[in-house]
C-alpha cells in the first residue's frame, strides 16, 4: 500500500473523516488512548461509543466526559469500526472473549499499535478489515494538540481488508478525525510500527534514557555531589534539550546550546556510545525482532507482572526520586501529563 505521506495540506480527499460520517466508532477501554481518540473523534462529528468499566477511575473519567459507557460486546455489536485501546497484554483474551464474537460482519477492527498483531497473539478472521493508527506520542499530547488545531503525527497500515467496507479509506478517517492529518499520516507495515517502536522505546526513549540518567546520576552523587543538582544536570534539563530537538532537529539543536555545550557533546558523546553500545543495541532489535522480548512480556503479564512489578518497587525507591521531588516543587505549574501548561498561574 505505498500511500507515503498523507496529510491534509497534500491530500485534502484522503485525509477527510468523511468516510465515518455515518458510522459508528466504539473504543474499548477509555485509558491514555481512548479517551483522546474518542473525544478527537466526537469532536470531529462521528458517532462515538465507548466500553469501559463504570467503576474505575478512567470509568468516572468517560462518564465525566459525556460518554454513556456499554459493555464491550454492546459497543461491539454497534461499531463499524471497533478501536482496542486496552493494554497489549490484555488484548488476545478480551478480542477473543469479547470483541470476536460480537463484530458486524465486514467490521474494521482497529489497533492504536502492531503488537498483537505482529506477534500473532490475535489472528482476527478472514473478511474481518484490519487497520493500525499509531499516534507517535501519549494520548494526552494527540488531546492537546488537536483542541489547539494542530495534530501528532501518526503511522498507519492496513494488515488486512474487509470484504464489506474500503478499509483503507476507514482507517484514514479515523487518522485525519483524531486530528493526525493536519501534520501527516505516515504509511507502514503492523511489523516495522511494532518493532521500531519497541526498539525505540526500549533503547532510546525509556530504557536507554533512564539508565543513561540513573548512572549519570549516580556517579555525581558518590562523588559528593548534591543530589538535587545532580538531578537538575542529568534529568531535569532533558526537557530543555528535547523541545529544542523535537522542534530544530538535532543541528538546530546544536545551533541553540553553547559552543562549550556542542564541543563537549562531540566529545564525550562518541566515547559513550561505542560499538559496544551498538552492539547490544543489535542484540535488543534481535530480541524485537525474534519475538523472545513479546513473550517474556506475555509471561510476566499472565502471572501478574511479579517481575515488572518488583523493578517498579526498586525504581520507585531510587534516591533519584526524593531529588527528583526536591526539584519538581520549585515549579508547581508542572502539569500532571508531562507537559507544562501554556500559561503557568499567576503566583
Ligand atoms: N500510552 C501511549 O503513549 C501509547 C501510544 C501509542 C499507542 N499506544 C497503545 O494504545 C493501547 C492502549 O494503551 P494505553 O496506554 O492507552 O492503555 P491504558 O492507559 O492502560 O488504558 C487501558 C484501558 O483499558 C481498560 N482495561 C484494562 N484492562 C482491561 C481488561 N482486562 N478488560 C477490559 N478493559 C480493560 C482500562 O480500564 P480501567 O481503567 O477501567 O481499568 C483502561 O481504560 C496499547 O495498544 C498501546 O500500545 C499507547
Amino acid at each position: 500500500m505505498p500511500l507515503g505521506i498523507i496529510s491534509i495540506r497534500t491530500d485534502p480527499a484522503l485525509a477527510s473523516v468523511e468516510a465515518l460520517r455515518d458510522r459508528t466508532v466504539a473504543v474499548i477501554g477509555f485509558g491514555n488512548q481512548g479517551a483522546a481518540h474518542a473525544a478527537n473523534l466526537r469532536d470531529s462529528g462521528v458517532a462515538v461509543v465507548v466500553a469501559n468499566r463504570c467503576d474505575s477511575p478512567n470509568g468516572r473519567r468517560a462518564i465525566a466526559a459525556g460518554f454513556e459507557l456499554l459493555d464491550i460486546p454492546a459497543a461491539v455489536r454497534l461499531a463499524d469500526l471497533v478501536i482496542l485501546a486496552l493494554p497489549d497484554e490484555v488484548q488476545p483474551e478480551v478480542y477473543a472473549g469479547a470483541i470476536e464474537p460480537a463484530l458486524k460482519p465486514g467490521a474494521i477492527i482497529g489497533f492504536t499499535h502492531g503488537f498483537a498483531i505482529r506477534y500473532g497473539l490475535i489472528r482476527p478472521r478472514g473478511g474481518l478489515g484490519v487497520v493500525l493508527v499509531a499516534p507517535k506520542g501519549p494520548g494526552a499530547t494527540l488531546r492537546e494538540l488537536y483542541l489547539r488545531g494542530r495534530g501528532l503525527p501518526c503511522l498507519f497500515a492496513v494488515h488486512q481488508p474487509s470484504d464489506r467496507t474500503d478499509a483503507e479509506r476507514i482507517g484514514l478517517a479515523w487518522a485525519a478525525g483524531i486530528g493526525c492529518a493536519r501534520s501527516g499520516i505516515v504509511a507502514t507495515t503492523f511489523a516495522d510500527e511494532t518493532e521500531t517502536d519497541l526498539f525505540g522505546e526500549q533503547s532510546v526513549l525509556c530504557g536507554g534514557m533512564q539508565a543513561l540518567m540513573l548512572a549519570a546520576f549516580e556517579v555525581l552523587v558518590e562523588t559528593g555531589y548534591d543530589p538535587a543538582l545532580a538531578y537538575i544536570e542529568c534529568c531535569h534539563e532533558i526537557k530543555q534539550v528535547a523541545d529544542l530537538l523535537y522542534a530544530r532537529g538535532p543541528a538546530g539543536m546544536n545551533a541553540a546550546i553553547s559552543n562549550t555545550a556542542e564541543f563537549g557533546a562531540m566529545d564525550a558523546g562518541a566515547r559513550l556510545i561505542d560499538s559496544g553500545v551498538r552492539e547490544r543495541m543489535r542484540a535488543i532489535l534481535a530480541d524485537v525482532r525474534s519475538g523472545a522480548f513479546a513473550s517474556r512480556l506475555r509471561q510476566d503479564a499472565l502471572a501478574g507482572f511479579p517481575s515488572l512489578t518488583l523493578r517498579r518497587h526498586a525504581m520507585s525507591h531510587h534516591p533519584i526520586e526524593a531529588a527528583s521531588e526536591t526539584v519538581r516543587s520549585l515549579m508547581p505549574w508542572l502539569g500532571s501529563s508531562g507537559n507544562t501548561p501554556d500559561s503557568p498561574p499567576s503566583p
